[in-house]
């Protein structure tokens, strides 16, 4: 009796595994990206090293954003020979956790490079079990997923802007389905209850709403910005820093029905270079189609208090003003 269950289980596994991967949504752009500049920042694994794969493979001089400097420059050789030198592909160093990380990245960029088409805000991590706070006094998930990309964004504006038409994409997640509130004044967990799963969900929450207020703000610049859910990707996300255990199983359902990282990255791709996307601003995609948020995605206000205080949190400069 045991093997037939045994082979139940197999057959109903491998009918979902391949039911998902069948109706993911790919990109079918065969646009080109020569003279084209791109920063994935995350690009050293999973969806951002097959976001960064692709794009250059389409011609983009693509700039891998990333914190371990032996890690990705190893998976920079791998994307430039697998990409037979397609594109220009370049590692610098960015800890979006980091305040004075993405400063000094950013302030790299402005100096180096004459433009920027294409920022892709994919770096992420899931929370560790129990809060933890940076150096700049931030919670640390929050300050991965959400507080960096905010300030990178910002600093990066006014290049985005000389280079228009322009797009931003930013990597959030179906998590922020969980999230029922979210407190401007405690945005760091200050007086909320902390937990892995809510500190992701409400970086991946605050990742929507910041592209809302940033599109809002970006209005007749020639720049869009727009969030992204990848799917369920079996990634190494699951497996690092510190997790808790409900994260390690979600890891493991992954591996069983989950995308690959190729297939993961197709809606960020689909976001960046499709032409059917050009002047889309202010969406959510899910599976490479526009799809509706929760109501407190939605929420202009929610939306322009989570950028005011950010703007305090990050002490934003009125010199890395650009909008
Ligand atoms: N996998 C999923 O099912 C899923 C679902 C929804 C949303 N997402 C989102 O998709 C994005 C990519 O995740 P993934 O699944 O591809 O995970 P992944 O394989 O772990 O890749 C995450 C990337 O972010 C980098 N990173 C993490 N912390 C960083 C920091 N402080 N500074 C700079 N880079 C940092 C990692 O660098 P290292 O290589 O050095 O670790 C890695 O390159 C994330 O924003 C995630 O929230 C994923």
């Amino acid at each position: 009796m045991w093997t037939e269950i045994g082979a139940a289980v197999v057959v109903v596994v491998v009918a979902i595994r391949l039911l998902y991967r069948w109706q993911s949504g790919r990109c079918y752009s065969l646009a080109t990206l020569h003279g084209k500049t791109v920063i994935v920042t995350g690009a050293s694994a999973g969806i951002g090293k097959e976001t960064a794969r692709d794009l250059a493979s389409r011609g983009a001089r693509v700039i891998m954003a990333c914190r371990n400097m032996e890690k990705a420059q190893k998976v920079a050789t791998e994307i430039r020979v697998s990409t037979n030198y397609a594109g220009d592909v370049e590692v610098r160093q960015l800890d979006t956790s980091c305040l004075a990380s993405v400063r000094a990245f950013a302030n790299r960029i402005l100096k180096e490079e004459k433009q920027l088409h294409i920022l892709i805000n994919n770096a992420g991590i899931v929370g560790p079990p129990t809060r933890e706070m940076t150096e700049d006094g931030l919670e640390v998930t929050m300050a991965t997923n959400h507080y960096g990309h905010f300030l990178l964004t910002n600093m990066l504006l006014g290049l985005l802007k000389k280079s228009a038409p322009s797009r931003i994409i930013t990597l959030s997640s179906d998590s922020h389905d969980y999230v029922n509130k979210l407190n401007p004044d405690s945005l760091n967990f200050e007086r909320d209850y902390y937990s892995s799963m809510t500190a992701y969900g409400q970086s991946k929450l605050c990742n929507i709403l910041f592209t809302l207020e940033l599109s809002q703000k970006l209005e007749g610049t020639g720049v869009t910005a727009n969030s992204v859910h990848p799917g369920w990707v079996d990634t190494e996300i699951f497996y690092k820093g510190k997790i808790t255990w409900f994260m390690w199983v979600c890891g493991r359902i992954f591996i069983l029905i989950g995308k690959d990282a190729r297939l993961g990255a197709q809606p960020t791709i689909h976001v960046a270079v499709s032409d059917e996307v050009e002047g889309v601003t202010g969406k959510y995609f899910v599976d490479c189609k526009v799809t509706k948020t929760t109501e407190l995605a939605q929420s202009k206000k929610l939306a322009r208090q989570l950028w005011e205080a950010s703007e305090v949190d990050v002490r934003l400069q009125p010199e890395e003003k650009h909008y």
